[in-house]
């Protein structure tokens, strides 16, 4: 069975300081965003990409896979959540799709065919990792308030992966009620779905910060070693 991915790109990278977009800088040769593209691509089970960019983004048609037949481009939105719902609105005839945010060049394909397991099943889900950390939830004044269980705790990685209509319509419902969303499964949450959470390999980091540059590095080099899973 074949899938369709959508990847929102259209992100300023404010917290990487860099003077142009984050998904634009290089990593092994390329640009971070082809990385992550070609790496999507590069999946038995993968054979579409709708690719969400800024509206004035000067940089994409020029790379070598701006041409690709496989790549669909859509106009991003002011937040994530925006530029994934326009990219969603790019699908038609598929039951389920997934979404995997550009900054994250490093998802091991052993991952993928896991959360890609999921298709025709009752509930969607998302690739997680566990916390290692000890977890504190703090006051207004950094004083800590509780420690969490950690046992029960979880970093929200993408790939996520959900029937298409049930995100489209998901998504929808909490931007027109002005719920803040950071993924797709907080989206699912508010509206009451069940989210299944997939053990993912933690190399699978977004890039957000300058010192994870070098770690993506380091991890999508082990990957291209090891036949990307
Ligand atoms: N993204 C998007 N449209 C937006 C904002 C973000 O398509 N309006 C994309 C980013 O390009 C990225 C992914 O969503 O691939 C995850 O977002 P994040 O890591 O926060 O990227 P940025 O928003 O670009 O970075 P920052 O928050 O530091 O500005
Ligand atoms: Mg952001």
């Amino acid at each position: 069975q074949h899938f369709t991915a959508v990847v929102p790109a259209a992100g300023v990278g404010k917290r990487m300081r860099a003077d142009i977009p984050k998904q634009y800088l290089p990593l092994l040769g390329k640009t971070m965003l082809e990385q992550t593209l070609e790496n999507l691509i590069a999946h038995p089970q993968i054979s579409r990409v709708v690719l969400a960019l800024h509206p004035e983004d000067p940089y994409f048609a020029d790379l070598p896979i701006a041409s690709q037949p496989w790549l669909t481009k859509v106009n991003g939105g002011e937040e994530r959540a925006d530029s994934v719902l326009a990219g969603l609105a790019a699908i038609q005839d598929e039951e389920w799709v997934l979404v995997h945010d550009a900054a994250r060049p490093c998802l091991p394909h052993q991952d993928l065919d896991k959360l890609l397991a999921l298709a025709g099943g009752a509930v969607g889900g998302i690739l997680a990792c566990p916390v290692r950390d000890t977890m504190k939830l703090a006051d207004e004044h950094n004083r800590v308030n509780t420690s969490l269980d950690r046992s029960r705790m979880w970093h929200a990685l993408t790939p996520q992966f959900f029937p298409l209509a049930l995100l489209k319509d998901s998504l929808q419902q909490a931007l027109n009620a002005n719920v803040a969303i950071t993924d797709e499964a907080s989206a699912i949450e508010w509206i009451g779905g069940t989210v299944q959470l997939v053990e993912g390999n933690a190399c699978n980091i977004k890039v957000t910060q300058p010192v994870d540059l070098m770690l993506a590095e380091f991890y999508l080099n082990k990957l291209l070693h090891n036949g990307r899973s």
